[in-house]
């Protein structure tokens, strides 16, 4: 009997959960691409703060998923599973993925892949699927952001509020945006961003209320928590949808009166993509697919990249986002 011996590939290992340092290429299996699943050959990934979160130890991936980081791909497709119908080999892929973005091979399920558009590099491409799959989420599915309504937009220099501030601007909505400095404020408004407010010099709440005349916001993405609780709920707009997608802020709010929120008759949602079923990131990248592929194509919607490192370098990498200077996507190109 002849026994296949399992390839080999280069992929990033954390040697013990800690800093920057701990990270390095070494050896791995390379994974197999079962019935429904493509083989993709990773031309470049990007960071997301989730991988920071991880490789302390803090956010350990979906059980069964891949340990190696990374989030974001974007490759050729080298080989296939038996049923996988809709790709050739050969052809431009990005997708999500739950984890093992960060190597040189990963496996896909056919649904979660995307055409890269021709007109975009594997860099551009890898910086859109979290960044963007995440904004959609919250603007289009749960937001219900609709032309001329105002959105407040924090973290807006982030990867996924860059990607939030195209997207609502695409949707024909009033984006407020806050960051921590007048350079990020300044990009936002290259994007579109109508107001942007410094968090760390100005109040966000005064600033929403007289730019709405006291309307407020109809949609609040927000990743910061605790520390805005108060403000985004005096923020909301009456029938408001605010969307929480992280706690940088914090996650204990010391005293909340139900009666704020009945009073703007507000939604509150929050959301993590990672642990979501197969079937929603599906759902959720046909209906992204659908409706960003052509204007990412046309050019209405543009992948931001902050900066392009090789992956021998990812430890650079991540500090540069620990350090917050950012503004877009840290790309890394798998070289
Ligand atoms: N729920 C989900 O499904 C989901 C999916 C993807 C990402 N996320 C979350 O979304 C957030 C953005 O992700 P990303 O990868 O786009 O991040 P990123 O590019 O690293 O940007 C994060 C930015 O948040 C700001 N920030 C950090 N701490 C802050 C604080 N305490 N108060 C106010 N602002 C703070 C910083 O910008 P300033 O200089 O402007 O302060 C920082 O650059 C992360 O928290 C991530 O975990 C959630």
């Amino acid at each position: 009997m002849q026994i296949k011996t399992k390839e080999s590939m280069h992929a990033i290992i954390v040697d013990q959960p800690g800093g920057p340092e701990q990270m390095r290429i070494g050896e791995v299996t390379r994974p197999e691409p079962r019935s429904h699943e493509l083989l993709v050959k990773i031309s470049a990934t990007s960071l997301n703060r989730a991988d920071i979160l991880q490789r302390e130890g803090h956010y350990p991936p979906p059980p069964g998923e891949s340990e190696i980081l990374g989030l974001d791909i974007a490759g050729i497709v080298v080989g296939k599973g038996d049923d996988v119908l809709s790709w050739e080999e050969g052809e431009r892929v990005m997708a999500l993925v739950p984890g093992g973005g960060y190597a040189e091979y990963v496996t896909v399920p056919e649904q979660m892949a995307l055409p890269v558009p021709p007109n975009l590099t594997f860099e551009e491409a890898a910086s859109i699927p979290e960044a963007f799959l995440t904004a959609f989420q919250a603007v289009v599915w749960y937001g219900q952001l609709k032309k001329g309504e105002t959105v407040l937009i924090h973290a807006g220099a982030s990867g996924v509020g860059t990607a939030a501030i195209q997207l609502a601007k695409s949707i024909g909505a009033r984006v407020v945006i806050t960051a921590g400095s007048e350079e990020k404020i300044k990009f936002c408004e290259t994007l579109g961003a109508d107001l942007g407010v410094n968090y760390k010099t100005d109040d966000f709440k005064s600033r929403l209320a007289e730019f709405t005349q006291s309307h407020g916001a109809d949609v609040i993405v927000d990743f910061i928590g605790a520390s805005y609780w108060d403000q985004n709920l005096s923020s909301l707009a009456l029938d408001g949808r605010m969307i929480i997608l992280a706690m940088l802020g914090g996650s204990e709010v010391g005293h909340f009166n139900i009666r704020d929120l009945f009073k703007k008759r507000g939604q509150v949602t929050t959301s993590a993509l990672r642990s979501r079923s197969l079937d929603y990131k599906e759902k959720l990248t046909r209906d992204f697919g659908t409706y960003a592929l052509p204007r990412f194509s046309a050019g209405t919607l543009k992948p931001v990249i902050d900066s392009v490192y090789s992956w021998k370098n990812v430890a650079d990498a991540h500090r540069r986002m620990e350090a917050n200077t950012n503004k877009g996507k840290i790309v890394l190109v798998i070289d």
